[in-house]
This record gives structure tokens, sequence and C-alpha cells, in this order.
């Protein structure tokens, strides 16, 4: 397997939890930077105070405009819902770099394929900017996993690497590369009830209600998001509901990382911890609310090649409130109890057994086929550890 540069930031950042030297290509060390200046800036300051001259140390502070950032061990709980979400977004870097490699911008913040140009102009359907758009969730994703891998380690907690699990193989179409992965994109059962759910002014999953999909043909079957290989590129409409297929599976990532801060920020205990849960979540949901949009402009057809359907969402038997493409914003729906006020939401944000429904989802979407035992049985102990995550005082 050749090494990626996810994998050398994995690597190192294990390093570095070993108290090892760091030695990174330039692109890694842009990455991690912010924490290695974090590092020195600890231990500068650690000895100015130790050998009695604060007012240096206190001098220099005032010119650092760098915050002060929390010290000392995490509590456990804290701990395991950092490496659990380490964990999806190590996840969700991983499929995005795949689509990136087909469909992205191909350049050197988010290196590795060359691209399809047949994939990415079924993509650009959807709407012009949309390699930009896969770029620039791809390279988020990269950052949410690396600052949380090197914040567990500043707290003394163990990083996550899935490096061992890299074993499912890599799309044969050009412009991808020929690594190990760790998601498949190639066999999806796509659940868009996502586009119900934020429609519904009467509905919310926290409250039992369910939605139905936007396109039914997505949970009847396994799907390719990305061209397999040449062969998919063509007939033309078999390639655009393949692009299709990664429109409507774009937001269902999203809008799971949406709900799974909010649902997990709930139970962790450092302030500090909180505003890392805060401050990505919502980078989350502006990935969302974009694929949302883009969704919308997904082109009505069926696949020649497996009669996949993709439906006129603004005809009967769609249409409507339910399913009108152009209402891409959350509609209020009842929050906590139905005798409030509706309100516009992220929906759902229910915190018991958050990480597990994400993990059931992710697997449910097909996203793991192929994936070994271990893999399962490690993902599912990250899981249950940050759901056994108690709030503390
Ligand atoms: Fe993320
Ligand atoms: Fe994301």
């Amino acid at each position: 397997m050749k090494e990626t540069a996810m994998n050398k930031v994995d690597t190192q950042i294990n390093d570095l939890s070993n108290g090892q030297q760091l030695s990174m290509d330039e692109n890694v060390e842009e990455k991690v930077k912010p924490f290695k200046r974090s590092l020195s800036r600890r231990s500068f300051l650690g000895k100015s105070l130790a050998v009695g001259a604060g007012t240096i140390g206190a001098g220099w502070l005032l010119t650092d405009r760098t915050p002060a950032y929390a010290t000392g061990t995490l509590i456990q709980g804290d701990a395991d819902i950092l490496r659990f979400l380490s964990a999806a977004e190590i996840l969700e870097t991983d499929l995005w770099q795949q689509y990136n490699e087909l469909g992205g911008i191909q350049d050197s913040e988010v290196p590795g394929g060359s691209g399809s140009k047949l994939y990415t102009k079924a993509l650009s359907r959807l709407d012009s900017d949309m390699d930009q758009y896969i770029h620039d969730n791809t390279e988020d994703e990269f950052t949410h996993f690396t600052f949380i891998n090197a914040y567990l380690v500043s707290r003394g907690a163990q990083p996550v690497n899935l490096d061992q699990f890299r074993t499912l193989p890599s799309s044969q179409a050009t412009g991808a590369q020929q690594i190990g992965r760790l998601t498949n994109l190639m066999q999806l059962t796509v659940d868009t009830s996502w586009w119900t759910k934020y429609r519904s002014r009467s509905g919310n999953p926290d409250l039992g209600d369910t939605f139905p999909p936007a396109v039914p043909g997505l949970l009847q079957g396994q799907f390719p998001a990305i061209p397999r290989n040449d062969d998919d590129l063509r007939p033309n409409k078999h390639i655009q509901a393949i692009a299709n297929t990664a429109g409507f599976h774009f937001a269902f990532i999203e809008q799971g990382g949406t709900s799974l801060y909010p649902s997990l920020a709930q139970r962790v205990t450092d302030v500090e911890v909180l505003r890392v849960l805060l401050s990505i979540g919502p980078t989350e949901t502006a990935h969302f609310q974009t694929w949302h949009d883009k969704a919308g402009n997904v082109i009505p057809l069926t696949d020649p090649t497996n009669g996949l359907v993709f439906p006129d969402l603004n005809s009967p038997p769609f249409g409507g409130e339910d399913f009108q493409t152009n209402l891409i914003m959350p509609e209020p729906c009842p929050f906590l109890n139905r005798t409030f006020p509706v309100c516009s939401i992220i929906r759902p944000t229910e915190t018991t057994g958050a990480a597990m429904g994400a993990l059931n989802a992710l697997t449910a979407d097909g996203l793991f086929r192929g994936q070994s035992q271990a893999f399962f049985t490690f993902l599912t102990q990250l899981a249950q550890a940050a759901d056994a995550a108690q709030r503390g005082c």
C-alpha cells in the first residue's frame, strides 16, 4: 500500500504521542504547524517561570495574541468522545478523498488523484463549482481529524489511527489513486430521507417521527457514487446517475456530522473540549447546507444500465413542501416537546446512543461494505465508549 499524505499525518501524530521527533514533508508540516507552535510556547513559558523570569514570560504573553489553551489530562469521557469523532473524521476524509481524486480540483492542498473528466462534467450539472466544493470539503475533513488527534495528544490522550484497516480497493477509473481505502463508494445504499426530514414542519426524529426518502430507488440496491472503472463513464445517463448518487450522498454524510457534534457536545465536561465540538460541528452544517442546495439540481432520469430512477421532485406525486427543490433551509419543526412552538433546528440532537447511531447509519449506507470484522469491532468499541461518557460538573 502506498503511503498517502493522510497516512503520514496519522503516523506522525502517533510518533508525537510517543514523544518522538516530528519529521514530515512540507504539506503535513503546514497542517500541524499551529500545534508545534503551541507546544514550543508552552515549554518556553514553563522554563521562564521555573527560573524566576516571570516578568519576561508575562511581557511575552502581553504581545502573544494566541489564546491560552487548557492543559492537563482529559477525563476519560471527553477523550472517548474526541476519539470517536477523530475516527469519524478519518472515515469522512477517506471518502471525500476518493470523491476529490475523481471529481474535485486537483492541487497540492488535496493531493492524490488526477481527475475524471466525464465524472467531473456530470457533477458540474449540479453546479459549475462542484469540483471546488468537493475539494474544499475534503480539505476540511483532513483538518478535522488532524486537529482532533493533535488535541488529544496535547491533553495526554491517545490519538486514533485507522491505517491497519485501509484494505478496500480503489476505483479502477482513470484519475483515482491505487491505494487501500477505509470506505467503499461503489456499492452504496443511500438514505435520502434527510431531504424530507429537513422539510417537515411536523416531524422530528427525536420525537419518534420517520420520513420518506426523496429517491426511493437509492434504498433498493447498491449503487456507485464514483465510476468503478472507465466503462462507467458511458452512456451519459449512467455517469449522470452516478453523479446524482454522489450529490445526494454528499448531503447524507454532512447532515450526519451536523447532528453528531451537537448530540455528543451535551456530554462533554471540559469547556475547551466543548469549544472544539462547537467549533467543528457547524462547519459540517455549512457543508450540509451547500450539498442540500446542490442536490436540488440533480437531473431527473432513469439509469439505463440498472433502472435507478431519480424522480422530478417538483412534480406529482412529489412536489409541495416536502419535496420542492428550492426549499433548502430547515423548516421549523417540533423541538423537545410538541407543546412548544415549532423551531428551525438541527435534527436529531438526542445525545443517548448518538455515536452508535452514527456508526449504524454509515454502515447501513454501505460505506463499509467489504470491511473486516476487526474494523467493525474497533469502531464499535470507540462508539460505545463515546456513548458511555457522562457529563461531569
Ligand atoms: Fe468533518
Ligand atoms: Fe463533514
